[in-house]
C-alpha cells in the first residue's frame, strides 16, 4: 500500500515536470527549484550576461542584440515606459531562454510625486508616515516599468559638508535602521509580485558616509567596532526587512574597496546575515579599483569584485569582458558565479518577472490627489522649528495686512525639488509663494521680491525691492538656504554659511525692525549662528518636494504645529565637525561652565578639558531636537524595575503633557548611556522613539521596553553582548541633558 502511494505520487510528479517540462517557466513551482532548473540550462555566456548591468540614456539597435543574445541581464534608466517595453519583448521572446530583465532608476525620494529629501523625511521621526511614501513612490514609478530603485541609501552621515547627507537618514544608527526598514517595506510591499511594489537597493555597503573631510568618493578608516556598532547596523536591519538588493559602494574602506571587500560583502553580509539577495556595484565601482590602487587592471577588478560577491557589475563591463577566462583559468570558480546569478534569478523570481515580465503597474496613481496628500503630510512633518522668539509663529492672519514675501527659494520649484529627483517636474511644485497667495491672497496684500537671482548671487543689485517692499509690510517671511544643486553628489561645500550675500541681505532687512521669519531650504545642515539672532523664528524646511509649499503656508500660519526633530547635529561652525551626539566621553569632557566664554582667549583657558578656545564645544542644535508651537512637559520617568538580568524586559514609561495651548506632534526620544565596559561607551544611544498627537492640556503615559538586545554591541573580540553594569535611562524631547529626564538602572 505504502509503495503504491509512492508510486502514485512519483507519477503524478513524473507527469508534472512533463507537462512543464521547463520548470522555470512554471510559475507554480517552488522559486529554488526554478532557479536551479534555470541555471542548468544556463551557458557561462548567459550566466555572464546576467551579471551585466547596462546604463541605457537611448535605445539603439546593439543594445537590442546584445538583449536577444542573453549578454545583459539589466538596464539602469533604460528610456521610456515604451523603450522598455521593447527591451523586455526581445530578452523574453528573442533571447535564448528568455530570462527577463530587471529595470532599475534611482527614484529616490518619490517618483513624480516628489516627496521630501531623504533626510527630511527622517526629520519626521515618523516610519508608518514614511512607509506610505515609499508605497507612493513605488506604485508611481512601476506605472513606467521600473521594477527596481536603487534606495533607501542609509549611509550614517555625520558629515554635513558630504554632498550626499541629503540623501540619508542622518547620523543615528537606530533612526537610520527604523526609517530605512520603514522605506524597504513601503518599496516592497508584502509582495515583490504584485504590480504596485518594486525592489528595493540598501546603499552604499559600506562606509561611504564617512568620507574623509566630507569629500566624496573619499578614503573611510573605520575600525571594525565602530563598523559593526554604527555603520553596518542600518545594513544588518535593512536585511532582515529583507531588502531585495544592496549597492557596494565607491569608497575604500579601511584599505579595501568596498566593492571588492570580503570582508564586509562575504563574511559579514552572507555568512553571518545570511544574505540571499544580490549586491550591484555603484556605477563603475568595479573598473575604480584600479584608481584605488587595488586592482591593476580590468581583469584583477573583475576578480576581485566577484570573489567578495558582487553579484552585477553596473555600467562597466569587467566581468563582462574577464569572466570566461578567468573561469578557465581557474581564478573564479563556477560553482561561485552559480551562487552569484543564482541571486539575481532569485530577485527576478519574486518579481514576479519570468510570469508577468513587463511588471507594469496597470493602476493610474501618479500624482493623484493621494499621493499629494501623502508627499504634503511627510513635507509637513518634516519642517523643523529651530528657533521661535516671543512665539512670532504661527502667524495670526488677523493681525497682518501686508506680507512680505523675499528671497530665492520663495519661488523656486526646481530647488524645492532637491537632489535626485529625475522624474520630478517643476511644473508641478508648489512653491510656498504660490501657496500662501492662494489661501491668503483675498485677505492680506502679498508683495514678492526674489532679492537675488539665486541662492548663491552675489550681489545685492535687488536688495533695495526687498527692502522696500518689506518696509511697507508687517511681517517678513524671507526664503533662503540652498538651491539643489549645491546638494546631492560629488556636491560636497567646505563651506556650510548661508551662500552668496545671504546674511547680508538678512542683515539689511532685520534693521527694518519687522517680524522676521527666516525659512531655509536646504539639503543638509548649514550653520547661520551670524544671523540666528537677527531673526525672530526659524525653520528648517530641507527640500520639501512638490508640496512643499503648502507644508511650509499651513505651518507658518497655524494650522498645524512643526514637529519633525532632527536626524542629525547641527555645528555651529565648519571645524567642529566630525560632531554628533553618540560620541565618547574622552577622559577630559568639557562642562557647561566652559561654554559661552570670551572667544579667542588662549591666555586664559578654562581648564584641560575637550573643548575649542574660540567656539562652544556644543552644537548650534543638537540630535533630535526641534521645538512646536506648543509647549510640553515630561514627568513622572518610571522604570519597572532598578536591577534587570539579561532576560528580563525593562519597561519605561514617562508621562508626556501638552501645556501650552496648540494642539502638537511631539517624538518622544529614548536614550540609553552604559556607563563603562570594556570597552568605551557613547554617551548616549537612540533606543527608541514614539511620535504622540496632544491636544492643548492633554497628557499621556508613553510606554517603551528595553531587552537585552537593546544593552548589547560588539566588544573588542567582535562578540555581540551586554555587559553587567550600570545603565542610564533618559528619556525626552531631545538628546539635549537639559531636555531629558533620567534614571539608573543595574543590569546583572
Ligand atoms: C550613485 C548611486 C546611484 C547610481 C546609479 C551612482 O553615481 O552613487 O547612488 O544609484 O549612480 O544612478
Amino acid at each position: 500500500m505504502f509503495n503504491f502511494i509512492r508510486l502514485s505520487a512519483l507519477f503524478f510528479f513524473l507527469n508534472i515536470s512533463l507537462f512543464f517540462a521547463q520548470i522555470y517557466k512554471n510559475p507554480s513551482e517552488n522559486i529554488e527549484k526554478r532557479i536551479s532548473d534555470l541555471l542548468n540550462r544556463m551557458t557561462l555566456q548567459e550566466k555572464i550576461g546576467q551579471m551585466q548591468q547596462y546604463n541605457l540614456w537611448e535605445m539603439n539597435d546593439k543594445v537590442l542584440e546584445e538583449v536577444a543574445d542573453g549578454k545583459v541581464g539589466s538596464f539602469l534608466n533604460a528610456g521610456s515606459k515604451e523603450d522598455k517595453i521593447k527591451l523586455q519583448t526581445v530578452a523574453v521572446s528573442k533571447s535564448r531562454l528568455g530570462i527577463p530583465l530587471i529595470f532599475g532608476r534611482d527614484v529616490i525620494h518619490g517618483y513624480k510625486t516628489v516627496l521630501p529629501i531623504p533626510l527630511g523625511q527622517a526629520s519626521t521621526w515618523n516610519p508608518d508616515l514614511i512607509k506610505k511614501g515609499a508605497e507612493v513612490a513605488a506604485a508611481e514609478a512601476s506605472e513606467d516599468g521600473i521594477h527596481w530603485t536603487f534606495a533607501p541609501m542609509i549611509d550614517i552621515s555625520r558629515d554635513p559638508r558630504w554632498g550626499r547627507i541629503a540623501e540619508s537618514c542622518g547620523e543615528d544608527p537606530f533612526l537610520a535602521s527604523v526609517m530605512g526598514s520603514a522605506m524597504i517595506h513601503g518599496f516592497q510591499g508584502e509582495n515583490l509580485a504584485a504590480p504596485n511594489t518594486i525592489a528595493a537597493c540598501a546603499k552604499h555597503y559600506v562606509g561611504y558616509g564617512a568620507a574623509e573631510g566630507g569629500r566624496d568618493y573619499n578614503t573611510t578608516l573605520i575600525p571594525e567596532g565602530e563598523l559593526r556598532n554604527i555603520y553596518l547596523k542600518p545594513f544588518q536591519a535593512a536585511v532582515k526587512t529583507g531588502v531585495a538588493t544592496l549597492m557596494s559602494a565607491f569608497n575604500d574602506l579601511n584599505g579595501v574597496p568596498a566593492t571588492g571587500n570580503n570582508f564586509t560583502l562575504k563574511k559579514i553580509l552572507r555568512k553571518e546575515w545570511l544574505y540571499d539577495g544580490f549586491v550591484v556595484s555603484d556605477w563603475g565601482a568595479v573598473s575604480e579599483m584600479i584608481n584605488h590602487g587595488f586592482a591593476k587592471d580590468g581583469e584583477e577588478a573583475a576578480v576581485k569584485a566577484v570573489n567578495a560577491g558582487v553579484n552585477m557589475e553596473m555600467v562597466t563591463e569587467n566581468y563582462k569582458t574577464h569572466l570566461t577566462q578567468l573561469i578557465n583559468s581557474g581564478k573564479v570558480k563556477v560553482e561561485w558565479i552559480d551562487t552569484l546569478v543564482a541571486g539575481i534569478l532569485r530577485v527576478k523570481f519574486k518579481l514576479g518577472l519570468f510570469d508577468n515580465p513587463f511588471g507594469i503597474n496597470p493602476s493610474k496613481t501618479t500624482l493623484t490627489n493621494t499621493n499629494k496628500k501623502i508627499a504634503k503630510e511627510i513635507a509637513t512633518e518634516s519642517i523643523v522649528l529651530l528657533q521661535n522668539r516671543n512665539s512670532t509663529l504661527p502667524l495670526n492672519i488677523d493681525k497682518i495686512n501686508n506680507l512680505a514675501i523675499v528671497g530665492p527659494l520663495a519661488d523656486a520649484p526646481a530647488d524645492q525639488l532637491g537632489t535626485w529627483s529625475l522624474d520630478g517636474n517643476p511644473a508641478n511644485v508648489i512653491t510656498p509663494l504660490k501657496a500662501i497667495k492662494k489661501e491668503f491672497g483675498h485677505k492680506l496684500k502679498i508683495y514678492y521680491s526674489k532679492a537675488m537671482e539665486t541662492p548663491r548671487s552675489n550681489d545685492r543689485k535687488y536688495f533695495n525691492d526687498a527692502l522696500e517692499i518689506a518696509g511697507k509690510s508687517d511681517c517678513v517671511l524671507l526664503f533662503l538656504g540652498e538651491d539643489a544643486m549645491l546638494s546631492g553628489e560629488t556636491h560636497c561645500r567646505a563651506f556650510l554659511n548661508l551662500p552668496g550675500k545671504q546674511e547680508e541681505l538678512i542683515d539689511e532687512l532685520s534693521k527694518l525692525g519687522k517680524p522676521l521669519i527666516l525659512i531655509i531650504l536646504a539639503g543638509r545642515p548649514l550653520t547661520f549662528g551670524n544671523v540666528a539672532n537677527k531673526v525672530n523664528s526659524i525653520l528648517y524646511a530641507w527640500h520639501p518636494g512638490i508640496m512643499g509649499g503648502e507644508a511650509i503656508s499651513d505651518i507658518l500660519f497655524g494650522k498645524v504645529s512643526p514637529s519633525g526633530k532632527l536626524p542629525v547635529t547641527f555645528p555651529r561652525t565648519v571645524g567642529q565637525i566630525p560632531i554628533y551626539y553618540n560620541h565618547k566621553n574622552t577622559g577630559r569632557p568639557p562642562s557647561p561652565n566652559q561654554l559661552g566664554r570670551t572667544l579667542g582667549t588662549p591666555e586664559n583657558p578654562d581648564g584641560y578639558a575637550s573643548y575649542y578656545l574660540d567656539v562652544d564645544y556644543t552644537p548650534a542644535y543638537p540630535f533630535g531636537y526641534g521645538l512646536t508651537y506648543s509647549s510640553l512637559k515630561y514627568s513622572n520617568l518610571s522604570l519597572s524595575d532598578k536591577t534587570i538580568k539579561l532576560d528580563d524586559t525593562l519597561q519605561v514609561s514617562v508621562s508626556v503633557t501638552n501645556t501650552g495651548n496648540f494642539r502638537t506632534k511631539e517624538i518622544v526620544e529614548l536614550y540609553i548611556r552604559d556607563l563603562y565596559g570594556s570597552i568605551t561607551r557613547p554617551v548616549k544611544e537612540l533606543k527608541g522613539f514614539k511620535k504622540i498627537d496632544l491636544a492643548p492640556g492633554e497628557s499621556r503615559k508613553v510606554k517603551f521596553s528595553l531587552s537585552a538586545e537593546d544593552f548589547k554591541f560588539y566588544d573588542i573580540n567582535m562578540n555581540y553582548i551586554a555587559e553587567p553594569g550600570e545603565f542610564e535611562i533618559f528619556v525626552g524631547g531631545s538628546s539635549n541633558d537639559k531636555d531629558l529626564l533620567k534614571e539608573k538602572i543595574i543590569l546583572k
